[in-house]
């Protein structure tokens, strides 16, 4: 179980998630059994501090190799391994270039190059369903540790099944570590794990980080306070703490009537009282 030198302690990792995969949330799916947290995408010419306390696989996105170097030279002691998105669909990606929209052949190879050269720690991409997928594997196969496949076309975005055959040839082209990704869940998980190499959680995991607990055997609960204690410890934005005491809430019962609430909430406090007052009680 490893991606080049780096040795996992299972095969049921976090998906990277912007927004969602802040440190507390990151560090409750680490304490649950992930076998490896990804940060969610990063511009390194970004001027933002990143906390990365829990070691995690730290993912970038660029149109260039510009800042590249320093941002994994700053980085590199604090992180498992750097991974580069090449899958993120999104309106300001198809504007700027940057993930699935990063076509050209030539940027992407300098790009990991250059992420290559800048570091001794393992290298992964993230890549999607594409006509170029398996020229990006060709290049993938000269820097890269393992390539992550979310077999989603950019036009799909997070909707409509993945082509889990694509992401089957993708594996039988290549002897990189291949880490699936797509609607990975408690009933196909045992299957994926014989089809690859490895396996990524994205949505099962928001507000649920005892998914990985429990589908590995083991027995956390962590709920919402859980996540609030971190939350203050790193002092991360209200604006996120909101955000994610409505993922906590999803499923469970009375969760809308509570959502309702914290829209309304103008305080971590409030947050609190409201969550503690209709879920715990
Ligand atoms: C809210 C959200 C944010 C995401 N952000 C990223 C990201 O920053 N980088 C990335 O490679 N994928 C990102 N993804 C895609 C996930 O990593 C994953 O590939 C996708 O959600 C499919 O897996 P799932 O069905 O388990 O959610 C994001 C997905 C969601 C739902």
């Amino acid at each position: 179980m490893k991606i080049g030198s780096l040795k996992l302690k299972n095969r049921i990792f976090l998906a990277p998630m912007a927004e969602v995969n802040d440190i507390a949330f990151r560090k409750l799916c680490l304490d649950a059994g992930a076998g490896l947290v990804f940060t969610g995408m990063i511009n390194p010419l970004s001027k933002q501090e990143i906390d990365l306390d829990d070691k995690p696989a730290l993912q970038l996105f660029s149109t260039n190799e510009k800042g590249v170097k320093e941002f994994i030279k700053k980085y590199e002691d604090k992180v498992k391994l750097f991974d580069f998105n090449l899958g993120c669909p999104a309106k300001t990606a198809k504007k700027l270039g940057f993930g699935s929209y990063l076509g050209e052949l030539e940027t992407i190879e300098k790009i990991l190059k250059t992420m290559r050269e800048s570091t001794k720690k393992p290298i992964t991409v993230k890549i999607r369903k594409s006509k170029k997928a398996l020229k990006i594997l060709k290049i993938a196969e000269k820097y890269c540790d393992a390539i992550s496949v979310h077999p989603r076309t950019k036009e799909q975005g997070y909707s409509g099944e993945p082509d889990l055959d694509f992401a089957l040839r993708i594996k039988k082209r290549t002897k990189l570590p291949v880490i699936y990704s797509g609607n990975v869940n408690e009933d196909n998980l045992e299957e994926r794990l014989k089809q690859f190499d490895f396996v990524m959680i994205g949505r099962k995991a928001m507000g649920n980080p005892n998914f990985f607990s429990k589908v590995l055997g083991k027995k956390t609960n962590f709920n919402f306070l859980d996540y609030l204690n971190l939350a203050k410890e790193y002092n991360l934005k209200f604006r996120i703490i909101k955000f994610q005491s409505m993922w906590f809430t999803k499923g469970l019962e009375g969760g809308a009537k509570v959502r309702e609430q914290i829209a309304k909430a103008k305080t971590i406090k409030e947050i609190k009282e409201i969550y503690s007052k209709e879920i715990l009680n």
